[in-house]
């Protein structure tokens, strides 16, 4: 029921047409019983700021944001949490007195999602793929949540080593090691947890894995793939053909959601309400599969 009460947040995004977030956080909204409504709204790069400073205007609880905007809203906040400053992007805003205070919570989502499911980071040997926006995040949230060491694999070795310079430093530890697709033979042989973080395997390219080798899979015991579409990846299926436990990203895009309406609402969501959620956005997902 929308009434003079009720409290607005959206998404910013460039194209939002397949979001799951209003899916989320309408869903939190109605069994959290909190007076708020979500809604997606296309905005082109040229519109940030006035999109930003609209949203003020409107008195908006709160946004979040979404490709390509999560750098470039940076200078229209009034604050940004530190650790979504070393990332140098957001995808939270929460509105404060002085303007939107901006916060990373694809990193607390996926730290969420790997304890959800019993995965640790704290001592945690980590094979992480990829160098890019996701990957990059992920990197982040493995040096500042203790893992030991991070062996960080990117066809291009170059972007790798950037990445492993820029959080060894911010991190203010030695832990990532930057190396190309084949560095993981120059590994010891025993099981790593390993985050599947490039865009390989994403549909509708379903049959492709970043590592086809199916020796690498050997030294998997976990494979969490940030990637959810499709539910089960090419690199999930290696990661179970080899014995090891595989997982795929939609729980990390839940806990990013369930951590955006915590810091809007001042609340706590209910696992059994976040496990609600769950099911409505794989129900959406497998819906949406089935139109193709
Ligand atoms: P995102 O924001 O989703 O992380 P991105 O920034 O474009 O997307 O990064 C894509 C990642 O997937 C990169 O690590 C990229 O490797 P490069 O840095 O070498 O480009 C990786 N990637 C994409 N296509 C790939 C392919 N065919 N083989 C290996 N890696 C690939």
């Amino acid at each position: 029921m929308i009434d003079g009460k009720t409290k607005t947040c959206a998404l910013l995004g460039n194209p939002v047409e397949h979001t799951l977030s209003p899916i989320i956080h309408n869903t939190l909204a109605q069994r959290c019983q909190i007076n708020m409504v979500y809604v997606p709204f296309l905005v082109e790069g040229s519109q940030l700021r006035q999109a930003v400073e609209g949203a003020r205007a409107l008195n908006m609880l709160g946004l979040n944001v979404t490709v390509p905007h999560k750098s470039a809203i940076c200078p229209f906040l009034s604050e940004i949490d530190k650790e979504a400053s070393y990332i140098g992007a957001v995808n939270t805003l929460v509105s404060t007195p002085e303007g939107f205070k901006g916060y990373n919570t694809d990193l607390t989502g996926l730290h969420r999602a790997l304890l959800s499911e019993g995965i640790q980071l704290s001592g945690e040997e980590i094979i992480l793929l990829g160098a890019g926006g996701a990957a990059r995040a992920a990197a982040f949230l493995c040096a500042l949540r203790g893992a030991s060491q991070v062996y960080l694999l990117n066809r291009s070795l170059e972007k790798a080593e950037a990445v492993a310079r820029e959080v060894n430093q911010k991190a203010e530890r030695d832990c990532i090691r930057a190396m190309d697709l084949d560095g993981w033979k120059q590994l010891p042989t025993k099981k790593y947890l390993v985050i599947q973080g490039t865009s390989v395997g994403l549909a509708p390219r379903t049959e492709e894995a970043v590592i086809e080798d199916k020796a690498f899979y050997e030294l998997v015991h976990t494979g969490y793939d940030l990637v959810y579409r499709p539910a089960e990846t090419k690199f999930m299926r290696l990661v179970n053909e080899a014995g090891g436990k595989a997982f795929n990203g939609l729980k990390m895009l839940l806990y990013q959601g369930v951590e955006a309406f915590e810091l809007w609402n001042n609340t706590k969501v209910r696992e059994e309400d976040a496990y609600f959620c769950y099911e409505q956005m794989k129900k959406e997902l497998e819906e949406h599969e089935g139109q193709k």
